[in-house]
């Protein structure tokens, strides 16, 4: 018996890294996963591994970007697995840079794909929970929506933004027992880089570290000694959307293995 046994769930960016974590995980506890991910070649993997570990997923090919694809993923989880009943908000869009380096339009575009998106999802899929008399929503904002950094305007605004319209709409929703949650992750390793693992410079510059360190070196700054993985994210997503966890609304969940817990001086 798995807890999420009958319940239909939509991850975005659910082709790699975390949001590919949680879609397995929420899978493997019964439900009907749908992978909501822009890049087809990610989409179908993600589709074709989970099947094969005998995983209910289906890929829809999904611009969170896109108001008329938000829509289409949550048509098609409602038609293909019977209902809706949690919405991970996973995708986004990076775009480094001070206020005085972003451009409009990379402000306007990461505000449309990490923030836009999410209070679109939640708008077109609250309903189909309503009627059904419940759900959990989980966003993933970071740990830069609690704290500052530099060089991450767009980031900090937007992952703040997440915090706060989780809890507003844990506010607004509770009546209709709907549990609305974000997720605050520190440095998760989701290279996409293959097997070479030598950071190119750009990287560093690009988060305003003072020099180009070793993705080592960055990892023993965490006060646990090392980076998370991604399953740890999606243990967490778990939790929060498991149904014999219904206290929990309104939170921010910090999984950073101790990093902003410290002072630096
Ligand atoms: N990795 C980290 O260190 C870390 C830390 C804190 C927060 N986060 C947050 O976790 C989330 C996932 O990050 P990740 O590191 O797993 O990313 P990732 O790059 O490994 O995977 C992101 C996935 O989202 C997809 N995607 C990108 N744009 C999309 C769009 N417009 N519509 C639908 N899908 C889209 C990508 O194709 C990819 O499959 C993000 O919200 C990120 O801000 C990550």
């Amino acid at each position: 018996m798995g807890k999420l046994d009958g319940k239909s769930a939509i991850v975005t960016g659910a082709g790699h890294g975390i949001g590919l974590a949680t879609a397995r995980k929420l899978a493997q506890e019964g439900a009907g996963v749908t992978i909501a991910e822009l890049n087809p070649a990610y989409g179908k993997e993600a589709e074709k591994v989970l099947r094969a570990e005998g995983l209910k997923v289906s890929f829809v090919r999904t611009d969170v970007a896109q108001l008329a694809d938000i829509k289409g993923a949550i048509a098609y989880a409602v038609k293909e697995y019977g209902r809706l009943d949690i919405l991970v908000n996973n995708a986004q869009r990076s775009v480094f840079g001070r206020v005085t380096d972003v451009s409009e339009e990379d402000w306007e575009a990461s505000i449309t794909t990490s923030l836009t998106s999410v209070f679109r999802a939640c708008k077109y899929a609250i309903p189909h929970m309503q009627r059904q008399g419940g759900g959990a929503i989980v966003s993933v904002s970071s740990i830069y929506g609690l704290v500052g950094g530099r060089r991450r305007a767009c980031y900090n605004a937007t992952k703040a933004a997440i915090v706060n319209l989780t809890r507003n709409m844990a506010l607004d929703y509770a009546p209709d027992g709907i549990r609305v949650n974000c997720i605050c992750p520190g440095a998760v390793d989701t290279w996409q880089g293959g097997q070479e693992r030598t950071v190119p410079a750009e990287f560093w510059k690009q988060r305003a570290f003072p020099e180009p360190m070793t993705f080592d070196e960055r990892a023993r700054m965490h006060p646990v000694g090392r980076e998370g993985r991604p399953e740890e994210i999606a243990q967490a997503i778990l939790w929060l959307v498991d149904p014999a966890n219904s206290f929990t609304t309104g939170s921010a969940v910090v999984v950073d293995g101790g990093l902003i817990a410290q002072a630096l001086l």
